[in-house]
């Protein structure tokens, strides 16, 4: 059986290094907001290359805070992608705002700066980008739009931890950029924890204020906050975890180069090739118009996969009144998109067979 992902294999070269910080954190006594969190959010800032890092709960409430910190007006249009997981646009919804939809590009399945023109109106306010797979979206264009329409950008790069332009990461080019670590993410912990990355000070502590119920000094509340403070514990197993990173980023490199190799004639759609950026394959993704046969294949071989995500935004039944369509491109996306096997314990021997297997399948 090759399994898609398993959290207790990809966490074995650490659990020694997590036993002995538990260990020291327990002993300590201080559990939240203190010297690991701390010195997390100097160490992130660090490697995303931004002048302050603010740790939080979840990806999620780093997405709400990042909108919230910007004060845009209620109801204000924020432009996200229309194949985006849900919580980029539970985030624009909690923080008062409008989520407009803006297809992606076909090839790299992230937000096509081409169509950001026609989706404003005179309520726009932001764009909220997502980097799905890991792949970075276009950055430069989708900068020089915003800049030029006097728009705020916010990155929510969930899925995107070391991705890279020209030396400049995921996290770094936005006005202020979400993160989630999440287990399963290229950087995940042990539960749930996220984090806020931006340059700019004051947008660092309206985040840094309202995580912690709007209070700078214990009990003197200064705006509306929120409960949403990311462990200590949580921090000391990340703080691990970073030092290992890059290590983890250029094995699933690795995989994805010997997927591409070995999937280069066999009938799938495979990731496009990167130009100047690095793609940290969160997600190694391929299509095929059979998407569900093909999936059934591999299980009945003994090869394990995912969908991300089986249902477009738009069609969630939570959204029906709320997202406007329609986006066929999404919905291509949504029917023949097929994640593959590539986690950290996974070896090139286990991507030959799932390709073999593949190839089986669309000979
Ligand atoms: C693109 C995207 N945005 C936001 C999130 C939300 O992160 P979290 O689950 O930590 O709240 C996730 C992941 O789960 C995600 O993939």
């Amino acid at each position: 059986m090759i399994e898609y992902e398993n959290l207790g294999l990809l966490n074995a070269p650490y659990q020694k290094d997590f036993q002995d910080v538990f260990f020291k954190v327990s002993q300590r006594g201080w559990y939240i907001l203190g010297e690991e969190v701390k010195n997390f959010e100097q160490e992130w800032a660090a490697y995303c290359g931004t002048r302050f890092a603010v740790g939080v709960a979840n990806g999620l409430d780093a997405l709400v805070l990042c909108l919230r910190a910007l004060n845009l007006a209620h109801g204000s249009e924020v432009l996200v992608p229309s194949n985006t997981y849900i919580a980029t646009i539970l985030a624009v919804l909690q923080a008062g705002l409008v989520p407009v939809l803006v297809e992606p590009r076909i090839e790299d399945y992230n937000m096509d700066p081409d169509r950001l023109r026609p989706a404003l109106t005179p309520k726009t306010r932001a764009i909220l980008v997502v980097h799905l797979y890991g792949r970075l979206a276009q950055m430069e264009a989708i900068m020089a739009f915003a800049r030029d329409q006097g728009l705020y950008v916010v990155e929510d790069c969930a899925q995107a931890h070391g991705a890279e332009r020209n030396g400049k990461k995921a996290g770094a080019w936005g006005h202020v950029n979400a993160w989630s670590f999440y287990p399963t993410k290229n950087l995940g912990a042990l539960g749930d924890a996220g984090a806020v990355t931006t340059d700019d000070e004051e947008l660092a502590d309206r985040v840094r204020v309202m995580r912690n119920y709007g209070s700078r000094v214990k009990y003197y509340n200064e705006v509306v906050g929120v409960n949403s403070r990311l462990d200590e514990i949580q921090a000391a197993f990340l703080r691990i975890k970073l030092r290992r990173l890059e290590e983890l980023i250029a094995h699933k490199r690795n995989l994805a180069q010997l997927y591409h190799v070995h999937l280069a004639d066999a009938g799938v759609v495979l990731p496009e090739k990167e130009g100047q950026d690095r793609h940290v394959y969160h997600i190694f993704n391929v299509r095929h118009p059979r998407r569900d046969d093909l999936r059934e294949y591999l299980l009945e071989k003994g090869i394990k996969t995912e969908i991300h995500y089986p249902v477009a935004p738009v069609h969630q039944r939570a959204m029906q009144g709320i997202l406007k369509g329609p986006t066929p491109i999404a919905e291509e996306i949504h029917a023949t998109t097929l994640s593959l096997p590539i986690s950290g314990f996974h070896s090139e021997t286990d991507v030959e067979r799932v390709a073999d297997v593949i190839k089986e399948f669309t000979r």
